[in-house]
């Protein structure tokens, strides 16, 4: 028997100002996306921005469907808006704002299951690492350096 260990890091920051300028307002960009979310069933608001290396930044936000599963994350709105507008560009970076209908969180929001397989594609399909920030309520902030990070045996092209 053998084992295959992968190891992966999150940083935490407790301030927005220990980042770097242009991570500070792709934060902020997310916020303001996510004032515009359509989330009437949840409640539960999420905004994405996403960096693209051409310094264009592309935001998203949750839509949801009375349909529930016909409802899309805020992720995924923002990666496919940005490869469908810039099919050449490459993602740099994806930010992360939620806000719960009832109580502020402490601890940030990671992207669920899909939206990390849909970083995954871009990631491949630009050809670099994209960071993942994800910030909370009352302001904390994980940062992923890689998809990789945070899908750990992930399916991709490899296998097909
Ligand atoms: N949601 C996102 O937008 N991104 C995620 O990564 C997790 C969940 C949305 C989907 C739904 O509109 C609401 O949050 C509650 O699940």
């Amino acid at each position: 028997m053998e084992s295959i260990k992968i190891n992966t890091e999150i940083k935490v920051y407790n301030n927005l100002n220990e980042l770097p300028e242009n991570f500070q307002q792709l934060l902020s960009s997310a916020e303001e996306a996510m004032h515009k979310a359509h989330a009437p069933y949840s409640n539960f608001k999420v905004g994405a921005a996403v960096l693209l290396d051409d310094g264009a930044i592309v935001q998203g936000n949750n839509q949801e469907n009375a349909s529930y599963p016909a409802g899309t994350c805020a992720e995924s709105v923002a990666l496919n808006y940005a490869s469908a507008m810039n099919p050449n560009a490459k993602v740099v970076a994806i930010a992360i704002q939620t806000k719960h209908p009832t109580t502020p969180q402490e601890i940030p929001s990671m992207p669920c299951g899909i939206c990390r397989q849909a970083i995954l594609e871009y990631q491949h399909k630009g050809g670099q690492d994209i960071v993942i920030l994800t910030r909370s309520e009352k302001g904390m902030i994980y940062m992923a350096n890689s998809v990789n990070d945070i899908l750990p045996f992930a399916f991709d092209k490899s296998a097909l």
